[in-house]
């Protein structure tokens, strides 16, 4: 299984920090935004990572993460000219993906909790899709799944409905098969002139394909669209972090523990960190 994220768009309601770099870079309490997407993919056991973003972000990425080999990782970077839509991250990421199956998580999209969802999605190795739906107060705002009463099975798939049937969002996480690439090949540009994520969902959902797995209210699925939402995120998991004094999403914590890395290499690079909060706590890691 591979594993993209795709971390640049306009970010247009963050200007301006989004005038210097992509959004996935703001700060999330105490480290970058993307660290909790990345950590999401490797808590999934996925160590070969694609970090898709706009021209300007990409070395900055690769400064934070290199080749990933410090954390067991392959992490590679391609270039999006232009925020075209979602789905060109199955036509940008066709050589990386290969023969193989496909996560794509966005950038920006922050999950806390029992993500058990998502791990069975990445080792279930049926053909087909997976994708996520969660309740939401706002489904106007989303893609949304509508299911069919009678069965329970996913009926329609609607992007940003005005008069929505369901308020059941899909989540910026979603497992393919390798058939996800001539899919979003084969794609139109939509209204709005962006290869659209949820015409791939519908490709599967025709196809009878698609399984939707619905997300009960024991996860915390995090929005970072707005200034709000950013200060929001940050108290979250201020206030988590502090209470129990472990972090969340830290990457090289999550390397070791997943078993990427040895014990002698993450001492090793816990050394290689500045004085710091961060340097301290991985040490403690370390000694427990
Ligand atoms: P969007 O919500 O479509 O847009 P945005 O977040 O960039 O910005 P705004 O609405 O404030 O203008 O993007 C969802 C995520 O996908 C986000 O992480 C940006 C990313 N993205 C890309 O990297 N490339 C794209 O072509 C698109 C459409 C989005």
């Amino acid at each position: 299984m591979k594993g993209i994220i795709l971390a640049g768009g306009s970010g247009s309601r963050l200007y301006p920090i989004t005038k210097l770099y992509s959004k996935q870079l703001a700060i999330i309490y105490d480290k970058p935004l993307i660290y909790y997407p990345l950590s999401i993919m490797m808590l999934a056991g996925i160590r070969e990572i694609l970090i898709i973003s706009n021209e300007e972000t990409i070395p900055l990425y690769k400064k934070l993460f290199g080749t990933g080999s410090h954390l067991g990782l392959s992490v590679s970077y391609t270039v999006q000219k232009a925020p075209n839509g979602i789905a060109e991250s199955f036509i940008l990421g066709e050589d990386f993906i290969g023969k193989d199956r496909v996560s794509l998580i966005l950038g920006d999209n922050i999950f806390y909790g029992k993500m058990n969802f998502f791990y069975s999605a990445v080792e279930n190795e049926e053909p087909g899709a997976t994708i996520f739906a969660y309740q939401v107060k706002d489904p106007q705002r989303y893609g949304i799944v509508e299911f069919d009463s009678a069965t329970g099975k996913p009926a329609a798939i609607v992007e940003k409905p005005k008069h929505p049937k369901s308020n059941y969002a899909v989540p910026g996480l979603y497992v393919y098969d390798n058939r996800v690439v001539e899919i979003a090949k084969g794609l139109k540009p939509s209204a709005r002139g962006e290869l659209e994520i949820t015409d791939v969902n519908k490709a599967y959902l025709d196809m009878g394909e698609l399984r939707v797995e619905k997300i009960g209210r024991g996860l915390a699925w995090l929005d970072t669209g707005t200034p709000e939402a950013l200060l929001q995120a940050s108290n979250f998991f201020g206030v988590i972090e502090d209470r129990q004094g472990l972090k969340v999403a830290c990457i090289e914590e999550i390397a070791y523990n997943k078993g990427f890395i040895s014990l002698k290499e993450f001492k090793e690079l816990a050394g290689t960190i500045p004085d710091s909060l961060y340097k301290d706590y991985l040490l403690r890691v370390a000694e427990e």
